[in-house]
Parts: structure tokens; C-alpha cells; sequence
């Protein structure tokens, strides 16, 4: 479709450079909301400051999994049925680190504010609806892990 067709185009230059763009999107969801900062604890070390976490290497490694993920949802946005077992688990693997359900809507902000650093005015309403629409898919299908 053409949804699709501008999902895919926009996606080409961002994951060129996952990481420098992924970086965009977590100093943008740290921004939105600095109470996220202390989920991430890696040997049970707490960061103080965003810029701490966002120089840890296992943060970066998180960065990396999360754009890997949305690959994986644009890649197969056809057909993101083939994924629902996987991110319903991966959903779970989230709640039990103490994720809510909320916070993925401010990641939902800070993924449409990468795209729209990356692509200026190219990132119009179509494009910008477009993003909406799988995102919220791939939420959907992560909350269906979640217990209640
Ligand atoms: C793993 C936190 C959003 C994908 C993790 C881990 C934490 C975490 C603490 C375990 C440690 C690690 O692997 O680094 C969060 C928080 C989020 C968030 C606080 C938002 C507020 C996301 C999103 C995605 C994602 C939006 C993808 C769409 C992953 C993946 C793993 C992971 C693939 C590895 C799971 C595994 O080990 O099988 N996350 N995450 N995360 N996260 Fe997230």
C-alpha cells in the first residue's frame, strides 16, 4: 500500500545508522521523561544522568535491539502476524523489568521525533499517520503478553 511504500522509504536512511539514530530517539524519551532513566540498570548499577547511560555499552546494545525490532516490523509489516509470538514474549520480558504499558507511548513520541529530525519536512502528516499506525501495532501485540 501506499502506507507501506512510505514506511519502507523512510526507514532506508534511518537504518543506515541505527545507532546514531536510536541515540536520537532515547535522549529524546529521557527528555520526555526522566523517571525511565533508572529501569536501566545493568549489574544493578543505577546511571545518574541520561548522558551516563547513554555512553554504557550495554545501553547501546538496547538501542541496537530496539531498532533491530522495528526492522523486524517494517520488514514484515505485510504480515506482522509471523511476529505476535515474539513480541507478545518480548512484552513480557518488559513488564517483568518493571515497564508500563504508558511509557511505550512516550517511546511512540520520541520514534516519531527521530524520524522527524531525520527526514525535516519530508516527514509530513502521510508519513507521520503512516508510522502511527504500525507502531501502535507492534504496542498492541507487545501488550498482549502483559497480565493483567
Ligand atoms: C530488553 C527496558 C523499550 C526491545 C530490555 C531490558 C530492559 C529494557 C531493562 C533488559 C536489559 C537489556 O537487554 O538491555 C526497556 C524500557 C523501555 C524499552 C525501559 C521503554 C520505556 C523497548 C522497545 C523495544 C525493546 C520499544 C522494541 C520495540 C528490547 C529487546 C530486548 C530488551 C529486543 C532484549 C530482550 C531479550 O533479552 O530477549 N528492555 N525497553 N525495548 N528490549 Fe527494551
Amino acid at each position: 500500500s501506499a502506507q507501506q511504500q512510505l514506511i519502507r522509504a523512510s526507514w532506508q536512511k534511518v537504518s543506515a545508522n541505527p545507532l546514531e539514530h536510536g541515540m536520537v530517539l532515547f535522549s529524546r524519551l529521557f527528555d520526555l521523561n526522566p523517571d525511565l532513566l533508572p529501569l536501566f540498570q545493568y549489574n544493578c548499577k543505577k546511571f545518574s544522568t541520561p548522558q551516563e547511560c547513554l555512553s554504557s555499552p550495554e545501553f547501546l546494545e538496547h538501542i541496537r535491539k530496539v531498532m533491530s525490532v522495528i526492522d523486524a516490523a517494517v520488514t514484515h509489516m505485510e504480515n506482522l502476524h509471523c511476529l505476535a509470538e515474539y513480541l507478545a514474549n518480548l512484552g513480557k520480558k518488559h513488564q517483568a523489568v518493571g515497564v508500563k504499558l504508558e511509557y511505550f507511548s512516550t517511546v511512540g513520541e520520541s520514534l516519531l521525533f527521530m524520524l522527524e529530525q531525520c527526514h525535516g519536512p519530508a516527514f509530513n502528516m502521510n508519513v507521520r499517520e503512516a508510522w502511527t499506525k504500525l507502531y501502535s501495532t507492534v504496542v498492541e501485540t507487545m501488550a498482549c503478553g502483559w497480565d493483567v
